[in-house]
C-alpha cells in the first residue's frame, strides 16, 4: 500500500520553535503556523496535483515528468525507510504547493556509523517570497537533521547564496566541491 505521506508528519509537528537559533522572525511563524492560509507538511503523494513541479521549475530544469512518474518515484523514495524528508508549504486556499525544502539523511560506516544530513531544493515561490518563508523552512530543514541524529549538514549553493545561508550558522568550508556533468 502506498504511504500518502514521504515521512512521518509527527517528526516536523515535534520540532521545538522556542529556540530560533538566531534567525529573526519579524512575523511569529513556525513549522506549524508558517503565516495564514498556509500550511507546512511532509510531500504528499498527490503533490502532482499540488502545482509541485511549476515550484520546482524556479528552481532547475524540472523535466517533462508525467504524474505516472512522480507517483512511482514517490513510492520508491517513500520506501528508503529514514533517507528523504521532503517537506512543503501549501496555501490552502489554492491548495498550490508554495515552498519546498529536502533533507536527504546519508548513512556512513565511519564516525561509528554515523549520518550526515543534506539539504537540497530549496525553494520559495516568487509570489511568496520576502515572507520569511526561506528562512522557515532552512531552519526546519536544520532542526529536523539534528532531530534524526545528523552529525553535520552540508548544501551546494552559489556565491549570492552564501550570505542567505550563513545566517544559519552554515560555513563556506575548505572542502571543494567537485563535479562532473554527464
Ligand atoms: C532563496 C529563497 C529560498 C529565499 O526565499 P524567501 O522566502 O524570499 O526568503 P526570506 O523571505 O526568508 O528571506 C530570508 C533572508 O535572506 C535574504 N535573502 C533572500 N533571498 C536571498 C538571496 N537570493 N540571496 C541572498 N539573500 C537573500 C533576505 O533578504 C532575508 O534577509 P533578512 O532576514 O535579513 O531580512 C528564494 O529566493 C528562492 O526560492 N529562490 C530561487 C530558488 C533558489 O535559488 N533556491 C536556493 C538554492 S541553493
Amino acid at each position: 500500500m502506498s504511504k500518502k505521506y514521504i515521512f512521518d508528519e509527527a517528526l516536523l509537528r515535534e520540532l521545538n520553535f522556542e529556540d530560533q537559533e538566531g534567525i529573526s522572525f519579524n512575523n511569529s511563524i513556525t513549522q506549524n503556523d508558517p503565516g495564514e492560509n498556509l500550511k507546512m507538511r511532509p510531500l504528499s503523494r498527490d503533490d502532482y496535483n499540488h502545482g509541485y513541479y511549476k515550484l520546482l521549475a524556479q528552481l532547475s530544469a524540472p523535466g517533462n515528468v508525467t504524474k505516472e512518474e512522480f507517483e512511482s518515484r514517490f513510492d520508491e523514495m517513500a520506501a528508503c525507510s529514514d533517507t528523504y524528508y521532503i517537506f512543503v508549504i501549501e496555501d490552502t486556499n489554492s491548495h498550490q504547493l508554495v515552498a519546498s525544502c529536502t533533507v536527504a539523511v546519508e548513512k556512513k560506516f565511519i564516525r561509528g556509523c554515523c549520518r550526515r544530513g543534506r539539504i537540497e531544493d530549496v525553494v520559495v515561490d516568487e509570489a511568496y517570497r520576502g515572507r520569511e518563508l526561506g528562512k522557515l523552512i532552512v531552519l526546519t530543514g536544520k532542526k529536523l537533521a539534528r532531530k534524526l541524529g545528523c552529525y553535520k549538514l552540508t548544501l551546494d549553493c552559489s556565491t549570492e547564496k552564501i550570505p542567505f545561508y550563513e545566517k544559519f550558522g552554515l560555513r563556506n568550508d575548505e572542502c571543494n566541491f567537485m563535479v562532473i556533468r554527464f
